[in-house]
């Protein structure tokens, strides 16, 4: 699937999509909103996975839970993938609540040693359950821990080394966390293990001047792009896509957002053969 542009399926572009092709090669949705036995929702999704390979993205899975996953979620999570079959199940490098109450929150994680066993049993859990590699996501962050005793790229590499899990780097959330933190972003890009990223997403964030929110939204920014470049260059094409959430623009305005990724993209693989 290299070189291959998607975007995040919304409600409000569930009639694009049922109504003619659009110009895209894959669709992520959000696993939690189809995780029920039947409705409007999942009825669309069925239509829509007969024309477009999806990606499966998650929100709750709750990787860092002390006390292991929830039976239950991964039940249901198992179930989607099996009616879907997507491409690959991805959810983040976060924990989401704790005693069975969801904060509806990407919280972070301490990076140390303990929280490294916490996750890889947890990941082992999860992949157990769906039978595949899972793919996690490095989420945005405000603050950081102080036990933390490696960064958060030497967190995900040992996890990729130990469990098999797969990458989605959020190039939006690298650049909200370094500058939130302090880190050069490439020092993230260059830390993860290459192998191991199979999927990227741009975003926009809010720019509030001494810290920086991930608000998705905005379009992406001038230095997300640079970043993007950066990215492209260090692993080679990626498949990516544009994550909107909150003020949702026309999907017309998202393709051609999605264009300037493809310009990005071919502009750097024509650098790339040149050399
Ligand atoms: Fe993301």
């Amino acid at each position: 699937m290299a070189f291959s542009f998607g975007l995040g399926l919304r409600t409000q572009h569930y009639n694009d999509f049922l109504d003619a092709p659009q110009p895209v090669d894959w669709l992520e949705v959000i696993s939690d909103n189809y995780m029920v036995d039947g409705g409007k929702p999942l009825a669309i999704l069925d239509r829509i996975r007969s024309d477009y390979p999806v990606a499966m993205h998650g929100v709750s899975m709750s990787i860092g839970a002390i006390g292991g996953l929830d039976a239950s979620y991964l039940h249901k999570l198992k179930a989607l993938e099996q009616r879907i079959e997507p491409m690959w199940v991805s959810d983040h490098l976060c924990w989401t609540g704790v005693h069975g109450r969801n904060m509806h929150d990407l919280l972070p994680l301490p990076f140390t040693v303990e929280a490294l066993q916490i996750v890889r049993r947890n990941i082992d859990q999860a992949q157990e359950s769906l039978q595949r590699p899972l793919v996690l996501e490095n989420v945005s962050s405000y603050v950081e821990f102080k036990t933390s005793e490696m960064t958060e790229w030497e967190f995900l590499a040992e996890l990729c080394q130990a469990t098999g899990c797969q990458l989605l780097l959020d190039i939006n959330n690298i650049y909200v966390s370094a500058f939130n933190h302090g880190f050069a972003p490439s020092r993230f890009i260059e830390g993860v293990p290459a192998d191991s990223v199979i999927q990227f997403h741009l975003a926009g964030h809010q720019n509030n001047g001494d810290h920086l929110i991930d608000t998705h939204d905005h379009p992406v920014c001038d230095g997300v792009w640079d970043l993007y470049r950066q990215a492209l260059k260090h692993f080679g094409f990626i498949p990516t896509m544009i994550e909107r959430d909150d003020n949702i623009p026309s999907l017309a305005e998202l393709l051609s957002e999605l264009d300037t990724a493809r310009a990005i993209a071919n502009s750097v693989l024509n650098q790339a053969v040149a050399i």
